[in-house]
């Protein structure tokens, strides 16, 4: 054996002997903590999760460990939760134990523990109590937030008549018509969807969505400190989110001149009288960073996620024309050609109301949720999870339960109808995560995925570019969201 095979011979005992150690210490010193496969030290389980498909790689070691097991995502340790029971108990039966917000290195990194989505403790209560109340009262002074929906859904009808029955993408509209009513509830306006400003931030919102769900962003989640110093896409995620953040506080200024504390017209508003309020107060969190960052939450939390649905959804009836079709039969029915849809008549409408289900059911756009964590040492089960450790709730696990929802892999609106036709519920539907954490947005989002959705389907029948059967409707990318393969579609007035 040469010099150099020795020392690979040499460095790859190290290894071993390194690897066996850590291992064998984690079982023995906290031999409560849930199972889970060998991890390797820095990259941790890395190589055995595939970033394209993550949820199907939780699945075999839930396979293998049971509903509650541990991984580790790069140098980080992480409890999945696989299954309803172990979501429910956790989420809902426990709920304040598992209500922090685990560790999300990106998110961590833009927001700072400001704003909302990645605070914890007194800040995350005070400002997620704000928003809620601040968007169920948006009837108040202006317009309701439903009437809102409605004329941006006009708007987009408009727009899609101007594509003349000939073959378009269809996410920059969906982006605009969305993006326009988070634009009404905060900022008090919507934008032309020709306006320069607007463009841009919606170009910077898709970016930063896109990067985020990229192989770059997960790597960025796995390896941190490393991804700090070295150069990539990432990079640019950063600088997106310091743009947008920039456009917001340009409009914080513009609010504060014109401010009227007895008439808000938007959550900006409602917000600045709150600092206004507790100027005296320094404890309060109502001062302006929290603003913007509360802000640009409701941005990126509410843009995306509500548009790229709508997306998915589009593709998939452009696969079912034959659920296209009972849709439009329904909408006939109930609501004719000419009325506005409004959310009064989705009790009318069970097999649209299964449809709309079935899609979110089907594409369980945000397949882990985000992070929980918990702040103590926590027993669950034969088990205990060390305080700090991050919790991840595989909601895809819970949507794709094939005793709930036989064939989960299937597009299939029965999902969501009893034998005699009538609208189903079912526990298992939590697109929205569940408990403390719970989207804030869930209320509007459905507003705006039926009404859109109804919108839509009333005034235009969806037709391919390509055979029905060629379409492919399974995600493009999984990572922090299933995304679409990009597609075509012709929309014709009815
Ligand atoms: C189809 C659309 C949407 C889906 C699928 C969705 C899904 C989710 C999920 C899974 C979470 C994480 C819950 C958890 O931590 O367990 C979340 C959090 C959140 N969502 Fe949504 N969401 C949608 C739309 C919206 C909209 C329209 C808004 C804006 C008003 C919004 C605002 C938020 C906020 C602020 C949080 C953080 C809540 C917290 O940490 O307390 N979401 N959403
Ligand atoms: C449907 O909505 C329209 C208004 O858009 C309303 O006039 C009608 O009564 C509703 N129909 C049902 C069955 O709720
Ligand atoms: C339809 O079936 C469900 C459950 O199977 C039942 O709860 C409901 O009362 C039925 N509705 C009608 C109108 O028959």
């Amino acid at each position: 054996m040469d010099a150099q095979g020795a020392t690979t011979v040499f460095l790859a005992l190290c290894i071993f002997c390194f690897l066996f150690f850590t291992n064998w210490r984690k079982r023995s010193g906290n031999g409560k903590l849930p199972p889970g496969p060998v991890s390797f030290p820095i990259v941790g389980n890395a190589l055995q999760l595939k970033t394209k498909d993550l949820s199907r790689t939780l699945r075999k070691l839930s396979e293998t460990y049971g509903p509650v097991f541990t991984v580790h995502f790069g140098s980080e340790r992480v409890v999945a939760l696989h299954g309803y029971e172990a979501v429910k108990e956790a989420l809902i039966d426990r709920a304040d134990e598992f209500a922090a917000r685990g560790h999300m290195p990106i998110g961590d990194k833009f927001n700072k523990g400001l704003g909302i989505i990645f605070s914890n403790g007194e800040r995350w209560k005070q400002l997620r109590r704000f928003a809620l109340t601040t968007l169920r009262n948006f009837g108040m002074g202006k317009r309701s937030i439903e009437i809102q929906i409605q004329e941006e859904a006009q708007y987009l009808v408009k727009k899609l008549s101007s594509t003349q029955k000939m073959p378009f993408d269809p996410t920059f509209l969906l982006s605009c018509a969305v993006s326009n009513i988070i634009c009404s509830i905060v900022f008090g306006k919507r934008h032309n969807y020709e306006d320069r400003k607007f463009l841009t931030l919606m170009g910077l919102m898709n970016s930063i969505a896109h990067d985020m769900s990229s192989h770059w962003g997960q790597l960025y989640q796995l390896f941190p400190s490393l991804m700090d110093v070295l150069p990539g896409p990432h990079k640019k995620i950063l600088k997106n989110v310091d743009e947008l953040k920039e456009f917001i506080s340009e409009e914080v200024k513009k609010h504060q001149d014109s401010l009227d504390p007895s008439s808000p017209q938007d959550i900006i508003d409602c917000f600045l009288t709150k600092m206004e309020q507790d100027k005296h107060n320094g404890e309060s969190e109502f001062h302006l960073e929290n603003l913007i960052t509360t802000t640009f939450d409701l941005f990126i939390a509410g843009t995306e996620t509500t548009s790229t649905t709508l997306r998915y959804g589009l593709l998939i009836l452009l696969k079912y024309p034959e659920i296209q079709e009972k849709v439009q039969k329904e909408i006939d029915l109930v609501i004719g050609r000419t009325q506005s849809a409004c959310m009064a008549n989705r009790s009318q409408m069970p097999y649209t109301d299964a449809v709309v289900h079935e899609i979110q059911r089907f594409i369980a756009f945000v397949p882990l949720a985000l992070p929980h964590s918990v702040s103590q040492d926590t027993p669950f089960r034969q088990y205990v999870i060390p305080q700090g450790t991050t919790i991840y709730p595989i909601l895809s696990s819970v949507l794709h339960d094939s005793k709930e929802f036989p064939n989960p892999e299937q597009f299939n609106p029965e999902h969501f109808l009893n034998e005699n036709g009538t609208f189903r519920t079912s526990n298992f539907f939590v697109p929205f995560s569940a408990g403390k954490r719970i989207c804030l947005g869930e209320g509007l989002a459905r507003m705006e995925i039926f009404l859109v959705l109804v919108t839509i389907l009333q005034n235009f029948t969806l037709k391919p570019v390509i055979d029905p059967k060629e379409i492919d409707i399974s995600p493009q990318m999984s990572g922090l969201n299933n995304i679409p393969k990009p597609y075509q579609l012709c929309a014709l007035p009815r």
